[in-house]
């Protein structure tokens, strides 16, 4: 078992599928109780389904991150059903990809609100509610427990062909997450985020060998850039889900209680080349 996650409540954004799914299945396998939110119905079913079946504890929002409730929808449930909140991932997210002379406004605007916008409502609202529940253990004279949120920014927020928009997003998330760090820190919030390189999921696969689409925008890489930008990874492959899940779960938990406002890298070894 990870140390400090059972008996713990977690948000998991983005779980229907990849890398947020990957995370509320193991945070309730490792005894949290889940509040898993998607956009879409379906996945988000299929995970709740899978941690009920292992003999977790799960309740789901299907709702989009762009939503100006859903932070307090979330933080609500987490409340009402489970009685705190002590962990929020926020790992919703989608692609719009075009060259920056072609992108249009609705395609900037859509991707950076899902991205940085679904990030900061998410993060805000239940900052609120960690903050009061920090603020009344003081109170009460009790010890404070660290509480996390871990927000995924991305290789692409360093700058990335065709992904003006998805970039700006990553990169102030980056930014976002340190800010949180530092207005958290006297309640013992701790804010770090994790920036992904190729990560294994519907995001990255070929675009030509699926069929999957957010709104109108196709998910995937093209396989011509799919294999450039793979040929670039010292390790020379892309990362299996889990081996995204597990820096995040290292944030959730209490092997990293000193870490706060960090920006791990985790990209198969790509600023060393
Ligand atoms: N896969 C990678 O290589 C990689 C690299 C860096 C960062 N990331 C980031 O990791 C996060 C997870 O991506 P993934 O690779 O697992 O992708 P994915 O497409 O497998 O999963 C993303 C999930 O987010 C949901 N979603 C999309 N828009 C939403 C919205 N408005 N509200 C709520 N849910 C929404 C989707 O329905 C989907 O289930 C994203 O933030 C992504 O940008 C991924």
């Amino acid at each position: 078992m990870v140390e400090g996650i059972a008996g713990r409540v977690a948000i998991v954004t983005g779980a229907g599928r990849g890398i947020g799914q990957g995370v509320a299945l193991r945070l309730a396998k490792e005894g949290a109780s889940v509040v898993a939110n998607d956009l879409e119905q379906g996945p988000l079913d299929e995970t709740l389904r899978l941690i009920e079946e292992a003999g977790g504890n799960a309740a789901g929002l299907a709702a989009s991150v762009a939503d100006a409730d859903v932070g307090e929808r979330l933080a609500a449930l987490a409340v009402e059903r489970f009685g705190g909140l002590h962990v929020v991932v926020t790992a919703a997210g989608f692609l719009w990809d075009g060259m920056i002379h072609r992108m249009t406004d609705e395609q900037f605007h859509a991707v950076v609100n899902v991205h940085l916008g679904g990030t900061f409502r998410v993060a805000r609202d239940a900052f609120k509610v960690m903050r009061e529940h920090a603020r009344q253990e003081k109170e009460r004279g009790e010890e404070v427990p660290a509480r996390r949120i871990v927000t995924i920014s991305s290789l692409s927020g360093f700058g990335n062909l065709g992904q003006a928009n998805y970039s700006a997003a990553k990169a102030g998330i980056a930014g976002l997450t340190r800010t949180l760090a530092l207005e958290g820190a006297m309640f013992n919030v701790l804010a770090n985020s994790l920036a992904f390189g190729f990560i294994d999921t519907r995001m990255t696969r070929a675009m030509e060998s699926q069929s999957e689409y957010v709104g109108g925008a196709p998910q995937g890489i093209p396989d011509a850039a799919r294999n450039k930008a793979l040929d670039l990874i010292p390790l020379k492959r892309a990362a299996a889900v889990e081996e995204a899940v597990g820096p995040i779960v290292f944030f959730c938990s209490d092997l990293s209680t000193y870490a706060t406002g960090a920006l791990l890298e985790v990209n198969g070894g790509v600023h060393m080349s």
